[in-house]
């Protein structure tokens, strides 16, 4: 089971580019250049270590290997990280300096990534899991469903700050950088990882300020909307191991589904490359309204969130709307941004609570005829069968 941080993850991708900025801004770079190598990686302390432990919380890392080579680390309790990020910059035979291990978007994520976690921590617990997903952790857990991946190996998943339509998101330093194809530009230069510490990416930054007027003085704000709850603390921290680099080619696909407004595989630009990779002249869809009715979710998304904007929320909502009701919880909190889901100082009132209420309800009662004959049912409660404190004994 995961707890915010664990989506942090999964995410970060989108929140990094503002975050470098903000940071950039206030001249404030660099407490840490990420590492370059996996030498690098030895270095630098684990998550575990530097978040986690000091805050009295169990932690052990785990590496998992995808299909395609990727090494990702796990953290038991909390997190994923997708690969790209410093703690996962492993792969089986290529370095980060070579273009291919760059050759991804969120499609490998989804057909890569999430398998490789969802069958190592279900063959390591015999528990189905409880996915908890932010941001770009949504947009795959929501692909995967779609596919009808994993579903046995789930009970119930929350998406915080959803990103699935993204054609109406108000973001303007997302938007301009869209518009003006960044993303194709940087790729076409030969810049396949997008380290949103780099100069290259930094210096980029400074520019869409200076051309497209946006006002980046408050870089997190352009990016993710005006985040009600942040304390400056809390995201000092946080910008000490966020933002993490992405493939270039992830945030090229990202801008295709803002341009489009479509939930689609990576388009290659031209039919014969997609006829290649996917047997037709477009990319193919992920269809929402194919996640099982059935599949508990709980969804939450802010008012001020300029990422995951209402507009585009109520199209997922749309789609969902065959979902069973008692299945499908949502929650509207007006004065969220983007990061507010994970870092807000309120957050544990606002979303850890709901959500822990929500999964405790997927647990099944499950009642059994004892064995005893002086009981006569033993009732079991939580979540996969573990008997907790609720275990009630009926005598005869
Ligand atoms: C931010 O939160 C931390 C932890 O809750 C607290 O110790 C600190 O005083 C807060 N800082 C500000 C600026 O509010
Ligand atoms: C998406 O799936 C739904 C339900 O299975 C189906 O009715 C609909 O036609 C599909 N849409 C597309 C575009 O394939």
């Amino acid at each position: 089971m995961a707890n915010a941080l664990a989506t942090i993850i999964l995410l970060l991708t989108l929140l990094c580019r503002s975050a470098t900025g903000a940071r950039t801004k206030a001249s404030a770079l660099g407490s840490q250049q990420p590492p370059s190598s996996l030498d690098a990686l030895a270095d630098d302390n684990g998550i575990c270590q530097s978040m986690v432990d000091p805050q009295n919380y169990d932690c052990e890392e785990h590496t998992v290997t995808t299909q395609d080579g990727y090494i990702l680390s796990l953290l038991k309790i909390t997190i994923a990280n997708t690969c790209g990020t410093k703690y996962s910059r492993g792969h089986t035979s290529l370095s980060p300096d070579d273009p291919a291990y760059w050759d991804w978007t969120w499609d490998n994520l989804v057909s890569s990534d999430l398998p490789a976690v969802f069958n190592y921590v279900y063959d390591q617990t015999a528990q189905k899991l409880h996915y908890v997903g932010h941001s770009q952790g949504t947009l795959m857990a929501l692909a995967a469903f779609s596919r009808e991946q994993f579903l046995v190996m789930l009970r119930a998943a929350v998406l915080l700050s959803p990103i699935a339509y993204i054609g109406q998101m108000t973001s303007p330093i997302a938007k301009s950088a869209v518009e003006n194809f960044l993303a194709e530009a940087l790729y076409q230069l030969g810049v396949y990882e997008f380290d949103p510490r780099g100069d290259a990416v930094v210096k980029l930054l400074q520019d869409i300020c200076q051309k497209t007027g946006v006002d980046c003085t408050y870089l997190l704000t352009s990016f993710t909307g005006p985040n009600c709850c942040l304390n400056s603390t809390i995201v000092n921290v946080f910008l000490d191991h966020e933002p993490q680099p992405t493939s270039t080619k992830n945030l090229i696909h990202l801008a295709q589904m803002v341009r489009d407004g479509k939930i689609s595989m990576y388009d290659y630009g031209n039919e014969g490359q997609n006829i290649e990779h996917y047997g037709q002249a477009t990319p193919p869809l992920y269809n929402m309204s194919s996640i099982p009715n059935n599949l508990p979710f709980f969804l939450s998304y802010g008012g001020a969130d300029a990422l995951s904007d209402m507009r585009d929320v109520k199209l997922l909502l749309d789609s969902l709307k065959d979902h069973d009701g008692d299945k499908l919880v949502t929650q509207y909190r007006v004065d969220y941004a983007h990061a507010d889901f994970v870092m807000g100082e309120n957050a544990r009132e606002v979303v850890c609570d709901p959500q822990m209420t929500f999964l405790r309800l997927q647990c099944v009662h499950t009642f059994k005829k004892a064995r005893s004959p002086r009981i006569l049912s033993v009732e079991t409660c939580g979540c996969n069968g573990v008997k907790r404190n609720c275990v009630t004994l009926m005598r005869v």
